[in-house]
């Protein structure tokens, strides 16, 4: 199927998806598939959510842009319920993780020059995932979204993830320091999670070094790990938190969030965006919350999370071919000993849709609208397409 006129930017299946329904896509040929990963965490109320298409509908009747020379009744609404969700003073709207990440490195920033720093620096993690814009390519740490659009934007130093002595040691080098950037669980870094103490670990470091303390939680937020942000669950509350992917099930929209002396920082003029924010994707988040809280999602995510988790245990740990199961509500990662990526077109045929990640990590965001059977179902797919293409593996002959 050829990309033209398309620019050439995704390596794509051959399939064309005409409609969606839940867990479910359907392509141009009428055949359905099992989406076990909803947009990469963006469909997390399923597809077509009845919802989130009523309160599009509805808002595209009356009013979808209106600027933001203007108050927004709805942006208003929307800011005090995600603050009230996670425990933040101010929220920022725009339109996807990329840009809501790029508006907490300018926050920072700025908070470093109003305190007399003016060469600021951010400390940003290996094999982080944070977009795809100059500054937020830069702040990813990984090598092949780099190459070729270097120079990259100065002022980021690198860590390794989840060593909380190398972020001490940079404290003690770089007086320029003004925040650190992570995510909670690296996604596009293979559904890494770090230790129990490194999320605690940070805030004592930032707080002690009146650094900012911002996490991505563009992949990890909206209820997905079973409770509001990932973070939560650390017990922290960071000083900026981003989200976007699930923040509208599909609308782009996303929010950049924060509490205290980082809520103000950013002053008039400093920051903005034509459709950030506008009524038609605040419409559409606050539906998602909606969603979420009357469908008790956040706990859903906990226990479907946790029943997929053990039959994936149970039918697969010990195998020759698993190196670990791993994660928290419904971000799963099961990661190969070798890497897979033929898996993707094996299961495709087998009408699963798959998504590999760090080679062999294959990872996992199902809606968590799901019912119990279906995440059963579900789990008994994968183990059965894994075990199908360890078999197949096995007797492929070795070069
Ligand atoms: C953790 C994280 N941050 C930021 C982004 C970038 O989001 P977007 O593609 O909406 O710009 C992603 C996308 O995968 C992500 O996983």
């Amino acid at each position: 199927m050829a990309n033209q006129p398309l620019l050439n930017t995704y390596g794509r299946l051959p399939v064309v998806f005409e409609h969606g329904r839940g867990m479910w896509l359907y392509d141009t040929e009428g055949q359905r598939y099992l989406d076990t990963f909803t947009g990469i965490a963006v469909s997390g109320l399923g597809h077509s959510h009845p919802g989130v298409a009523h309160a599009i509908s509805h808002q595209a009747e009356r009013l979808t842009h209106c600027s933001n020379l203007f108050h927004c009744k709805l942006q208003q609404e929307l800011a005090r319920r995600v603050c009230d969700q996670a425990d933040m003073d101010g929220a920022f709207f725009a339109n996807s993780g990329a840009e809501v990440n790029e508006t907490a490195i300018k926050l920072a920033r700025h908070y470093g020059h109003q305190r007399g720093i003016t060469n600021p620096s951010i400390i940003v993690m290996e094999n982080a995932f944070h977009g795809r814009t100059l500054a937020t390519l830069t702040a990813t740490g990984n090598q092949r979204v780099q190459a070729g659009f270097e120079p990259l934007v100065s002022g980021f130093v690198r860590a390794p993830f989840d060593d909380l002595k190398a972020v001490e040691a940079i404290a003690e080098a770089n007086p320029n320091v003004v925040a650190v950037m992570v995510e909670p669980i690296q996604g596009e870094g293979g559904v890494a999670i770090p230790d129990p103490d490194y999320l605690p670990g940070l805030r004592r470091i930032c707080s002690r070094n009146n650094w900012l303390l911002l996490l991505d939680e563009v992949q990890t937020g909206n209820a997905r790990t079973g409770t509001y942000l990932a973070s939560q669950q650390a017990g922290i509350i960071p000083d900026v938190v981003t989200l976007a992917k699930g923040f509208g099930n599909g609308y782009p929209i996303g929010a950049c969030l924060a509490r205290g002396k980082a809520a103000e920082v950013l002053g008039p003029g400093s920051h903005g965006s034509t459709f950030g924010g506008n009524p038609l994707g605040c419409a559409a988040a606050l539906a998602v919350l909606d969603a979420t809280e009357q469908g008790g999602l956040t706990e859903r995510a906990q226990v479907l999370g946790d029943r997929m988790i053990n039959r994936f245990r149970e039918h697969l740990e010990g195998a020759e071919y698993i190196h670990a199961i791993r994660g928290h509500g419904l971000m799963l990662g099961i990661e190969l000993t070798e890497p897979c990526s033929e898996l993707v077109l094996l299961a495709k045929v087998q009408g699963i849709l798959l998504n590999i990640t760090r080679e062999r990590v294959i990872r996992l965001l199902p809606p968590l609208t799901m019912t119990d059977d279906e995440a059963d179902y579900m789990a008994d797919q994968i183990i059965r397409i894994i075990k199908l293409y360890a078999a197949d593996d096995r007797d492929r002959p070795r070069q």
